[in-house]
């Protein structure tokens, strides 16, 4: 069985969903990176400080119930917003912030059993990891499922503004100078276009299992 498993890709990929229902099945902690920088872009917007001076005593816990806490309080609600999802991308560029998040994931991530999601998970937090999937979708379908996902949670938007949104955060966060969005050389590469969450699930557990 493989213990750590890394899975990078795209925004609205299906990272999360899918790696949330690998954890449960495996009896893994599921570790999402991406909260942890919208953390960070929360804290900023909330205090209006710089991202130096929020970052370094930064408190952001995660708990099994994939419930995100920053500096006591729950977020889990909170970092969802666009605009969360803009500023973690905007922050996410910076050297210090990405060294600060890569060393509480390491750390996480040391007793093993743990799948963890994001951007540079197989290329730099855990280049060693035993099971690195690449997961990816067509811009469209990524936009869809985002859409239906907002929609569903009651909040109004436009599905040209969705496609607007993730095509910006695909390009800053794979053309960033530090730890881009990129595929780990021995990750396997999973289109989930024309998948189901339930196929995509499977495919993954079979080669944890393998
Ligand atoms: O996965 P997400 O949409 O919640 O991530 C929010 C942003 O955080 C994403 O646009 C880029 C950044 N991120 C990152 O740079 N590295 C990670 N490992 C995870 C997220």
């Amino acid at each position: 069985m493989k213990k750590i498993i890394a899975v990078d890709g795209p925004a609205g990929a299906g990272k999360s969903t899918v790696s949330k229902i690998v954890a449960a099945r495996l009896g893994y902690t599921y570790i999402d990176t991406g909260a942890m920088y919208r953390a960070v872009a929360l804290k900023i917007l909330q205090t209006g400080k710089p991202a130096e001076d929020v970052t370094g005593d930064i408190d952001i816990k995660l708990d099994d119930a994939a419930r995100v806490f920053l500096d006591g309080v729950e977020v889990t609600k909170e970092i969802r917003t666009p605009e969360v999802s803009r500023g973690a991308s905007d922050v996410a560029k910076f050297g210090f912030v990405r060294k600060k998040l890569t060393e509480l994931q390491r750390a996480m991530a040391i007793q093993g059993k743990v799948i963890m999601d994001g951007r540079d998970i197989g290329t730099q937090v855990l280049p060693n990891a035993d099971l690195k999937i690449f997961l990816t979708a067509t811009v469209d379908e990524r936009a869809r499922r985002r859409f239906e996902e907002l929609k569903a949670k009651g909040n109004v938007t436009d599905f040209e503004q969705v496609r607007k949104e993730i095509i910006l955060r695909d390009k800053q966060d794979s053309t960033r100078e530090i730890a881009p969005l990129a595929k780990a050389e021995d990750a396997i590469l999973l289109d989930s276009t024309n998948l189901t969450i339930e196929q995509v699930v499977a495919e993954i557990l079979r080669l944890a299992r393998s």
